[in-house]
Formats: C-alpha cells, structure tokens, sequence
C-alpha cells in the first residue's frame, strides 16, 4: 500500500496565508514539503510567514493581492505559474463576520459579506482550476466554512449564509470537477484561538471561560487543529474523498443543535 501525508513537489497557494490558520496552513503544508505561495492582502504578514518557511528550509514567495477581485487573483496563480511550474493545491482562508441584526443590516455589509465569505472561494477556485486542468495533474482545493454555516448564526446572518453557501460550492465544485480529479473539501472550524479572537476576548478572561466550558471537549482550538485537517484534505490520504465538509470544533456544534433542538 502507498500513501503519502509528504507534499514534495507540490506546489500550494494559500489566501490569507499571513495570520491565524492562513499561517499555520502555509506552516504544515511547508513542513510536509509543498512550495508555497503566500497570499495576503497585508503585505508584512505574508512576507513574514514567507521568512518563517525560509527559515525551515522550505520553498515560499509572498503575493501581495486582495483575493476579492478576480485580476488580483489571476496575478496570483500567474505568480505560482511562473515560479514554480504548476498548482496542486489551494487553500481559501480568509473570510469575516459583520455583525449587525438582520432587520438593520444595509445592503452593502450583506453584499460584502457575500464577497469576503463565498464569492472570492469560487475567484480563487475557479483561476486554480483552469491551472490545474491545463496541466493534467490531481488537484486539491480545501475551503474554510464554519459551524455559524451549519446552524444559525443570529446577529452575523450575511456570515452564516455565505459560510452555508460554500457548503453547496464544495458539492457543486466536487461533482463537476471529479472528472479532473480536482478534490473540494471544507473545514468548518468552531471556537478558534486565532489572534483575532484573542484580540477580542482580552479583557474578557470571564467571557474566555464561558465559552470555553461549552465546548464538550473543554478547550478551545488552536489555529493549528484547522491547519491539520486541511493538511488531511490537501494530501493524498484523503485522495478518495471530495465534496465533504469536516467540523473541527470539539463537538461545539452539536451542543448549539441540541439547544436549538
Ligand atoms: N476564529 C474562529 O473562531 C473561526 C470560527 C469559524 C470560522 N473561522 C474562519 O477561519 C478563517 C480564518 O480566520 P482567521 O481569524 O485566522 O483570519 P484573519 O482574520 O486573521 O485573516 C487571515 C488573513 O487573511 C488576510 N486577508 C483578509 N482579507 C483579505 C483579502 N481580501 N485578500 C487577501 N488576504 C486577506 C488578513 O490580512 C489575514 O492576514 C475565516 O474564514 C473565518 O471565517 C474562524
């Protein structure tokens, strides 16, 4: 039997790979040995985490572009193109939550959240795609949802149905893609300890344990447990699996279903 978590010769973009769980995909899919291409529309950060894999020994070039508008993205995978060769794998990372009730909500925060949520995931996975039939080789692209797209998300309702939405594009992309061998699959993460939260919740310890109690395994996930499942989806352990989506979230959903309930 042959099967290989090892990622040499592959070629990864991640967008949004400068902060949180964009960083420590770029990280994981390094260390397994991709070259990557970071994306960020900050340009310190995705040159930073560029430095970082140098410093591993890894293979990585910073793009600096915002994955929302569809010439930003092709300068992307024209960068992958031209340095490295070919694209294998494709991350979409970034996404954010506006939170206003949906009674008040105005129509541009819904129609942004659309965009910074689902429409750019379809940009990306669109651009890679044409890559990746043109060259002839398996492809792998792993979106990041999130359980506020598997339950309600009140207060965040634009979020919650664009999250849903990429959901359906991963079943759509997945069936329509198949006969490429390009695999779309989702990691929906729950409660995450990214830097943004941790932003949030600073002087807030009492809010911090609350919620931590609520997660039936008692803690809250790290950047890295969503870079894990993602490094599953991009390799070849996952090479007969397409169109799913995975929670990573210490079982927190399932307690807001059984509230619902
Ligand atoms: N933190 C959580 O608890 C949680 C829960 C569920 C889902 N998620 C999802 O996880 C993902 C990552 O969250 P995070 O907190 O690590 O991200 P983050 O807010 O730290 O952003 C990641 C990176 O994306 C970059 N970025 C933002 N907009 C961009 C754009 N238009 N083009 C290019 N780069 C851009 C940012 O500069 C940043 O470096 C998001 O999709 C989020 O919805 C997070």
């Amino acid at each position: 039997m042959s099967y290989s978590i090892q990622l040499e010769d592959k070629v990864a973009i991640v967008a949004g790979g400068g902060r949180g769980i964009g960083r420590s995909t770029s990280l994981i899919l390094a260390e397994a040995g991709a070259n990557m291409v970071v994306v960020d529309v900050e340009k310190d950060r995705a040159r930073a985490v560029v430095n970082e894999i140098k410093a591993m020994g890894g293979k990585a070039v910073p793009v600096i572009a915002d994955v929302r508008d569809s010439k930003q993205v092709d300068k992307v995978v024209k960068t992958a193109v031209d340095k490295f060769g070919q694209i294998d794998i494709l991350a979409n990372i970034i996404g954010l939550a506006s939170w206003a009730p949906a009674i008040e909500m105005p129509e541009e925060v819904w129609d942004g959240d659309l965009v910074m949520n689902l429409k750019y995931v379809w940009l990306c996975s669109r651009a890679v795609a044409r890559v990746m039939v043109e060259q002839n080789r398996k492809g792998s692209i792993v979106n990041i949802g999130s359980i506020s797209g598997m339950t309600a998300a009140p207060s965040h309702a634009a979020y919650g149905a664009a999250k849903a939405g990429i959901v359906g594009l991963t079943r759509s992309l997945a069936v329509e893609w198949a006969k490429y061998y390009i695999r779309v699959n989702t990691v929906a993460p729950g409660s995450m300890k990214t830097p943004r939260i941790v932003e949030m919740l600073s002087g807030s310890p009492e809010i911090d344990e609350a919620q931590r109690k609520r997660i039936p395994l008692q803690r809250w996930g790290t950047t890295e447990d969503i870079a894990k499942a993602v490094l599953f989806f991009a390799s070849d352990l996952s090479d007969y699996i397409t169109g799913q989506v995975i929670t990573v979230d210490g079982a927190f959903l399932y307690t807001q279903l059984a509230m619902l309930g």
